[in-house]
């Protein structure tokens, strides 16, 4: 019988799991759960027999791949794929997908949960400022920029957006003031969203440069990837500007060094939660799950990120 494996060190909503169930069964497969594992031995050892797989941020490297001897799908229910080893899933004839979009909406939130945390001085009760009629860059708009994009125009903020990939009209369409470069956007806004993936062309490019023109009193958001951050850059920067702050979902490696010094203008949640919402999960889950069936009944690789 056809196996589809989840693999989650950070679970879904039980509502997911039992949503992604009942298209795999319904499909005729057998599902294997394995949730909160901490032992890479133990994915090694789940993934031993199974045919198909929807993971989270869960890391499927090489050594993932080539234990898995009948995978022939892994669904990374999310946006970013980086943590799959693409090149491993094309050399053994495994096609990797994406969920794109699915959580998008639960990111997004998240953006603006942290924003107005920091601009609350952490709930402490003292007094803190509004986001209202200020300035919010987003840096890469695609399904969570978007969102954030939405959201923050409810919030009174005036919205730019910074994105090579997308057509100026379309971000124009959504009542978006397009930058014309990545400087402009730091430069221009007060608070700067980061929704790029991490590849080789983004890691580390979010530098003491870049941050250094945003105006005084400039924040951070970062919803994205810790690798897009170049860490001791930020660092540097904390230091030079007592006005500056950086929130993120993603704790830092530096987090140590970075709490301790700029403890009031940096934050971090304890794990990455931005797409942690039962709405999510649901979403993800049922588009895996959909997705994996697709592709066994009828070679549908809509969604395939390798080639
Ligand atoms: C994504 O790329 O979709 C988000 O970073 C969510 O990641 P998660 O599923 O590990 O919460």
């Amino acid at each position: 019988m056809t196996k589809v494996l989840i693999a989650t060190d950070k679970p879904f909503a039980p509502a997911a799991v039992d949503s992604i169930r009942t298209v795999v069964e319904g499909a005729g497969y057998e599902l294997v759960l394995l949730e909160s594992y901490t032992d890479k031995a133990d994915l090694l050892a789940a993934v031993a027999d199974v045919d198909a797989m929807i993971i989270r941020s869960d890391k499927a490297t090489r050594e993932v791949i080539e234990a898995a001897k009948n995978l022939k799908v892994i669904v990374r229910a999310g946006a970013g794929y980086d943590n799959i080893d693409l090149e491993a899933c094309t050399e053994k004839g495994v096609v990797a997908m994406n969920t794109p979009g699915q959580n998008s909406n639960a990111v997004a939130e998240l953006v603006f949960g942290m924003m107005v945390f920091l601009a609350r001085n952490g709930f402490n009760g003292s007094a803190g400022v509004e986001v209202r009629g200020k300035k919010i860059g987003i840096h890469a708009y695609g399904n969570v920029g978007r969102y954030v994009g939405e959201i923050a125009k409810g919030f009174g903020m005036e919205v730019y957006a910074f994105d090579p990939f997308v057509a100026k009209e379309t971000i124009e369409a959504d009542g978006v003031k397009v930058v014309d470069s990545v400087e402009e956007l730091y430069s221009t806004c007060n608070y700067v969203s980061l929704h790029i993936p991490a590849n080789d062309k983004t890691k580390n490019s979010i530098n003491f440069d870049l941050l250094n023109k945003m105006p005084k009193g400039g924040v951070l958001v970062n919803t994205a990837r810790k690798e897009v951050i170049d860490e001791e850059g930020l660092i540097q920067l904390m230091d030079a500007r007592k006005d500056f702050a950086y929130i993120s979902d993603i704790a830092p490696d530096c987090k140590e060094e970075i709490e301790a010094k700029f403890r009031g203008r940096f934050f971090f949640t304890p794990k990455k939660m931005g797409a942690q919402t039962a709405e999510a999960n649901i979403n993800a889950g049922i588009a895996g799950a959909n997705q994996i069936v697709n592709y066994i009944k009828n070679g549908d690789e809509t969604f395939r990120v390798n080639k």
